[in-house]
C-alpha cells in the first residue's frame, strides 16, 4: 500500500498576469507548489511526481530544491485530464506497485496532511475507485460543483462554465483533490473526450466514468481553496497570515496588534515573545522566549535565542544570541553572530562577523568580515574596511578593545585586547595588546589669528 502524489503545475496562470508561473506565487512568502509539496511529504508520501508546462524551467529548478519529485512535461495546455494523460507512466507505475493515486493542484496551497490522510482512509475504507474532496463554500463560483442525486448519492461534478442555473447554486465544490485507483484512473483517461465549454479535457469528466465513486467533505473548507488571480492570492494570504498568528498566539506568543505582521508557517517562536506592528518573519526562522520583536522588522531565517529585542532591525540568516539588543535602524547581513548580551545602536551595519560578548556598537557603524571579541565599545561612526576593490579580507579586534569615534580599520588588520584607537585614526597597522593608536596629525591652533580679519569685522 503505497500514496502516488500526482501535483498538477502546469497552468498557464493567465489571470495572475505575471512572468512567473502561477504556482510559484507565494502565500505567506512561500510559493504554493512548495505549500502542496509539504503537504504531501507530510503526509508520507513515497513517490512525489509534477506536471509542468508553463514555466517549467523555473518550476523544475524549485521541486529540484525540494527533492525527489518526478516531472512530467505538458507542453500545450489542454486542461487538468490532459495534464494527468502526461504523467501515465507514473499511474501504470502505482499499479504495478498496488498503490492509490493521489491529485491535487499546485494553486491550492492549504491541502495538508490531514484532509490528504483522513481522504485516503474513506477512500479504502470504501473501496472507492475514485474519492473526490470536496468542501462547502459560502461563493462557489468558478468551482467545479458536486452534484448530487435526490438520494444525496454523488453522480459528477460540473465545471462553472457548463453549470444550469440550478447547477450554479450548488454551493459543495469540487477542491480539486482526489485519490484513484489506477486501473480505474487509466481507464477513464483513455476514453476521456474534450466536448464542452472549454474544449479541455476535463479530469473532473472522469469522475462520471467511474463507476464507485464517493465525495469526501473536508471538515476545514479552507483547504480546497485555490488562486487563480492576484485578488484570490490576497485572500489566501490574509488566511494564512490568520491563521498562523492565531495559533502562536494560543501557544503563548504576544500579537497585540497584528497590522502588517507575517509570519512564514515554518516559524518557531517562543512564549511570551512579542511581535510589534510591521514585523515580517520569513523562512525558517527561530525564536526564543521573552524576546520584543518590532516594529517594523524584517526576519529571514534567523536563529534568535531568548530576550533579544529587535527594534526596526532587519535581518537575513544571522544569529542572535540571548539578551542581545539592536535597533533602532540596524542592518544585519548573513553570517553575523550577535553573542550574547550584545548592543547594536542607530544606523549600524554588521556582514559576516562575530561579534563578542557584551560589545557595544551604538551609532553609525559599518562592521564587515571581521572577528570581534567581548566587551569591545565602538564609538559613532567606525568603518571596517574590508574591500580593496578585488578582494575581500577581515579583521580582528581583541577582548575590551576600545576603537576611538571614525576609527576606519583597513583590512587585514588587528588590534590586540584592551587596545585603544584614538578618533578619527586610520588604522593600516596591527595594534598591539594594551597600546594606544593615534593616526592624525597634530592640532595646531594659531592665537589672535582672527582678530583683525575681514569676516569679524563684517560681522
Ligand atoms: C479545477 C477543477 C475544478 C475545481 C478547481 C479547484 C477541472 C476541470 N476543474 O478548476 O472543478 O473546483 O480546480 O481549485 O479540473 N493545470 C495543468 N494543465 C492544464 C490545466 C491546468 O497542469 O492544462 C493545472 C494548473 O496548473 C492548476 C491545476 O491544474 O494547478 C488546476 O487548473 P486550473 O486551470 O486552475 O483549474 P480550475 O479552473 O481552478
Ligand atoms: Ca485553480
Amino acid at each position: 500500500m503505497s500514496m502516488y502524489c500526482l501535483i498538477l503545475a502546469a497552468g498557464d496562470g493567465k489571470r495572475m498576469k505575471s512572468k512567473k508561473p502561477k504556482v510559484l506565487l507565494e502565500v505567506l512568502s512561500k510559493p504554493m507548489l512548495s505549500w502542496v509539496c509539504d503537504a504531501c511529504k507530510k503526509a508520507g508520501a513515497e513517490n512525489i511526481a509534477a506536471v509542468v508546462g508553463n514555466g517549467k524551467e523555473q518550476v523544475t529548478e524549485f521541486l529540484g530544491t525540494v527533492g525527489d519529485i518526478a516531472t512530467f512535461e505538458q507542453t500545450e495546455r489542454k486542461g487538468t485530464g490532459h495534464a494527468v494523460m502526461m504523467a501515465k507512466e507514473f499511474i501504470e507505475k502505482a499499479r504495478s506497485d498496488k498503490g492509490d493515486v493521489l491529485i491535487c493542484c499546485g494553486d491550492a496551497p492549504f491541502i495538508d496532511e490531514e484532509v490528504i490522510l483522513s481522504s485516503y482512509k474513506f477512500h479504502k475504507d470504501n473501496d472507492n475507485e475514485v474519492t473526490v474532496v470536496s468542501a462547502r463554500v459560502d461563493d462557489p463560483f468558478g468551482y467545479g460543483r458536486i452534484i448530487r442525486d435526490t438520494a444525496g448519492g454523488f453522480l459528477k461534478i460540473t465545471e462553472q462554465k457548463d453549470c444550469t442555473e440550478e447547477e450554479k447554486a450548488v454551493q459543495e465544490i469540487n477542491s480539486g483533490i482526489y485519490w484513484f485507483k489506477p486501473d480505474s484512473l487509466l481507464l477513464a483517461l483513455s476514453g476521456l473526450k474534450n466536448n464542452n465549454a472549454a474544449g479541455e479535457y476535463y479530469l473532473t469528466d472522469t469522475i462520471e466514468m467511474c463507476s464507485k465513486k464517493g465525495a469526501y467533505k473536508a471538515s476545514n473548507s479552507n483547504v480546497v481553496l485555490g488562486a487563480n488571480n492576484r485578488v484570490q492570492l490576497a485572500s489566501l494570504n490574509k488566511i494564512a497570515r490568520d491563521m498562523i498568528i492565531e495559533r502562536l498566539q494560543l501557544s503563548g506568543v504576544d500579537i497585540p496588534i497584528s497590522d502588517g505582521v507575517m509570519i512564514s508557517p515554518e516559524a518557531v517562536i517562543g512564549a511570551d515573545t512579542t511581535i510589534l506592528p510591521g514585523t515580517i518573519i520569513k523562512g525558517n526562522t527561530v525564536i526564543g522566549e521573552g524576546c520584543v520583536i518590532g516594529p517594523n522588522s524584517l526576519l529571514i531565517n534567523c536563529v534568535i535565542e531568548d530576550n533579544v529585542v529587535l527594534n526596526n532591525v532587519q535581518a537575513t540568516d544571522s544569529k542572535i544570541d540571548k539578551g542581545a539588543k539592536a535597533g533602532p535602524f540596524v542592518h544585519l547581513r548573513p553570517g553575523t553572530h550577535l553573542h550574547e548580551g550584545v548592543k547594536i545602536g542607530d544606523f549600524v551595519e554588521v556582514k559576516n562577523s562575530e561579534i563578542g560578548k557584551n560589545t557595544c556598537i551604538a551609532h553609525l557603524t559599518y562592521i564587515g568580515d571581521s572577528d570581534v571579541g567581548k566587551g569591545v565599545n565602538f564609538g559613532c561612526g567606525c568603518v571596517t574596511a574590508n574591500y580593496d576593490g578585488v578582494s575581500k579580507f577581515r579583521t580582528t579586534i581583541g577582548d575590551n578593545a576600545f576603537i576611538g569615534c571614525n576609527t576606519n580599520l583597513i583590512a587585514p588588520v588587528n588590534v590586540g585586547d584592551n587596545a585603544t584607537t584614538g578618533a578619527g585614526s586610520t588604522i593600516t597597522k596591527d595594534v598591539p595588546p594594551n597600546s594606544l593608536v593615534v593616526e592624525r596629525s597634530r592640532t595646531i591652533v594659531k592665537e589672535n589669528w582672527e582678530k583683525n580679519s575681514r569676516r569679524i569685522k563684517k560681522a
